[in-house]
């Protein structure tokens, strides 16, 4: 059975984003692999936050990942900063990456934006903390949206580059295999067809947050922005009308189909009907998951416990292959 580790930030909600490009993976795969599911609040520290609600946003998160059906049984869940076995293979793979590799990610050039030399250090070395997340449970399955595709390129990479430096060339760390599945691994913001959903944009319109209530959502996709042409019957019509593909993506990955099974049904016809088919698919699966979230978030006791037995059996895992590492760097060991 192949093991799977993937992250999520908790800095907020997680959106239709998180849920399609993500979390709605997560929860299939449990079925046929091993997997591991982290809170990634180290990686959460890597931008201004606020210190009094970093903790609950940990639970908060955890709790949206249980309602939307990971099985804290079956699966391993965690936050990152109580297995201290990741800093230890970041620092160790800081000193295998070159700053060559980090100075190409796309993402830190999106984030840093045009104030590059005051943003944090960690902000930048946060795809190298990446690849310790998953190297260290020689994890070898990663789901992740489309936006990590090059961080797992560069994951490889470093464990290329260890094993070529200290193990001879053989596969100490194991080739990563991303999947980036479905016809939703990039949602876009719901005001602008060319701009990724995401938890921080400072407009809430932008997105479906996995919390929002039926008259929210139903508003929300109403005020979607579109254009003033009809649904295409095909999915070539779709082609430089990034707000219609967005809104069709979303609609077949809720219906776990594809986009032109959805235009078959749908095209030809205006937005309006297309628009309240889809609020209506989207009520229909969110609302359970929001209200399983509330129940679970009256009982933090218990989510932490989840927690707690997760970071126990990840670091029992990890510790192993954290100490393997150490030793073939040539850690004096006393
Ligand atoms: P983050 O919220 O940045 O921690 O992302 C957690 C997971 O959700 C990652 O696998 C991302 O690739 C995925 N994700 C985030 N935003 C989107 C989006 N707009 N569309 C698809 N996947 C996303
Ligand atoms: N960088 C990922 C994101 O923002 C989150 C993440 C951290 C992650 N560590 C990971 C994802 C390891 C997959 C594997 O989306």
């Amino acid at each position: 059975m192949q093991r799977i580790f993937s992250g999520i930030q908790p800095t907020g909600i997680p959106t239709l984003g998180n849920y399609l490009g993500a979390v709605r993976n997560w929860v299939k795969l449990q079925d046929d692999h091993e997997c591991i599911y982290c809170a990634v609040d180290l990686h959460a520290i890597t931008q201004p936050h606020d210190p009094k609600t970093l903790a609950q946003a940990t639970r908060e998160m955890a709790a949206a990942l249980i309602a939307a059906g990971i099985d804290p049984q079956r699966s391993i869940l965690f936050h990152q900063s109580a297995v201290h076995a990741h800093v230890r293979l970041a620092w160790i793979l800081e000193c295998v990456a070159r700053i060559g590799w980090l100075n190409r990610m796309t993402q830190f050039k999106d984030k840093a934006g045009k104030d590059r030399e005051n943003v944090s250090a960690g902000l930048y070395t946060y795809p190298v903390l990446m690849a310790a997340d998953i190297l260290v449970y020689h994890a070898t399955r990663v789901p992740v949206g489309d936006d990590q595709r090059q961080h797992l390129e560069l994951a490889n990479d470093i464990a290329q580059k260890f094993n070529f430096d200290f193990c001879g060339g053989e596969p100490f760390f194991p080739v990563i295999e991303p999947l980036i599945l479905g016809p939703a691994a990039r949602v876009m913001s719901l005001r602008d067809g060319s701009k990724k959903m995401s938890k921080s944009d400072p407009s809430d319109q932008s997105r479906i947050n996995l919390t929002d209530d039926p008259d929210t959502i139903a508003l929300k996709i109403r005020r979607a922005k579109t254009d003033p042409e009809p649904l295409p019957t095909e999915p070539a019509g779709l082609e430089s009308r990034p707000e219609a593909r967005n809104l069709v993506g979303i609609y077949a990955a809720m219906e776990d189909t594809d986009y032109a099974t959805v235009l078959r049904t749908h095209g030809g016809r205006g937005f309006g009907d297309f628009k309240r088919a889809l609020a209506d698919l989207l009520i229909a699966k969110l609302s359970p998951i929001a209200g399983e979230m509330r129940r679970l978030l009256d009982d933090t006791a218990t989510i932490d416990a989840i927690l707690r037995d997760g970071a126990q059996r990840a670091s029992a895992l990890a510790e192993p292959i954290v100490q393997e590492a150490e030793k073939l760097v040539g850690f004096l060991r006393v």
